[in-house]
């Protein structure tokens, strides 16, 4: 069983399970080692190995650049130790998860279409252990077979019954996906690793909750808003709730919504779409759902905890939006980047 040394830290922690990368060994053992996607694609789990080998069967990750593969940089959500290993990595304890990860074999319960791309899939985790983790994060989802991992935000809340519920998009190509929706049928298992993220809802802050979702950035949201709504303690909190979708088809959530209770007084939902050309009888909102946030918002928008979620390019014009003209402070703004 390795051990790994963070140099300069005092830090160290064990590899337990052989099929542990870096990242993960030190989160389970409580470490805030920095990390955002734990697919390869942030670059922000980058270490440098000083001791010891590594296996690392992805040395082209997209978050390593030809500047970072020659100075030897590596990636700890992509590497497992070999050996015993000291490395120099950036630790925070703003990175230490405040439910450790757990990996477990779960069964699909059931699965429903939300929209034609989006499904959901609820897992019941074995023995109904608890399912521990908060609104707004991810977990990793691998096939038994070794297909994955792949990572999908939770849509559901923490809960005492095991229940694991996300709304997944199909996407073109894309092996996981693929193999969710065309062969995972009730009654299936899928190998379950979580809770991650730091997108999480915020429910000490007192100020009104922001959330703009596109695509199936929906699930993670979807989780926030029921949070908020279903917290005694978040009871004064309004929610500005804005979705993007190509065309009508695309929108949904609004039926969970409105079952959640206060959602008549507390819930402002404001769809949207980006392909009006495909959609005659559309009388709402068109355009990018960042440029409706800003003309509708854009005095007032510093005063909200703004969580987002959705495709890289709708992540990064919406986090330059609220921080170039929303002036809102970097603390105040969630969100876990996905590639
Ligand atoms: Fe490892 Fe993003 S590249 S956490």
């Amino acid at each position: 069983m390795p051990t790994i040394k963070i140099e300069g830290t005092g830090e160290q922690f064990e590899q337990t399970e052989s099929q542990d990368c870096i990242l993960r060994a030190g989160l389970t053992a409580g470490y805030g080692l920095a990390y955002e996607c734990n697919s390869g694609g942030c670059g922000t789990c980058k270490f440098q190995l000083i001791e010891g080998e590594i296996e690392e069967p992805w040395p082209t990750a997209p978050a390593l650049s030809a500047r970072d593969i020659k100075k030897g940089r590596k990636l700890a959500c992509q590497c497992k130790a070999k050996t015993d290993l000291v490395i120099k990595m950036r630790t925070d304890p703003e990175y230490a998860p405040i439910n450790l990860p757990a990996r477990f074999e779960a069964t699909l319960s059931s699965r429903r279409d939300v929209t034609s791309d989006i499904v959901e899939f609820c897992f019941q985790a074995p023995d109904s252990s608890d399912a521990k983790f908060l609104p707004g994060q991810y977990a990793m989802l691998t096939f038994p077979d070794g297909r994955g991992p792949r990572a999908y935000s939770m849509s559901n809340l923490p809960n005492g019954d095991g229940v694991w519920e996300f709304w997944i998009r199909r996407k073109p190509g894309g092996e996981v996906s693929g193999a969710l929706f065309d062969e995972l049928r009730v009654g299936g298992r899928i190998v379950v690793d979580g809770p991650y993220g730091h997108a999480y809802l915020r429910a000490e802050s007192e100020r009104d909750i922001l959330c703009i979702a596109g695509g199936s950035g929906i699930s993670p949201m979807l989780s926030i808003a029921r949070g908020v709504l279903m917290d005694p303690d978040m009871e004064g909190r309004q929610v500005h709730f804005y979705f993007g979708g190509r065309t009508p088809e695309d929108l949904c959530g609004l039926d969970e919504l409105k079952a959640l209770p206060g959602f008549d007084r507390r819930v402002h939902y404001r769809p949207a779409i980006s392909m009006p050309e495909y959609a005659s009888d559309w009388t709402g909102d068109t355009g990018f759902i960042h440029e409706i946030v800003e003309n509708q918002l854009g005095n007032e928008l510093s005063r909200f905890e703004c969580y987002l979620a959705g495709p890289p390019p709708m992540v990064q014009a919406t986090t330059k939006m609220l921080q170039l003209q929303g002036n809102v402070p970097t603390g105040q703004i969630h969100y876990d980047p996905f590639y």
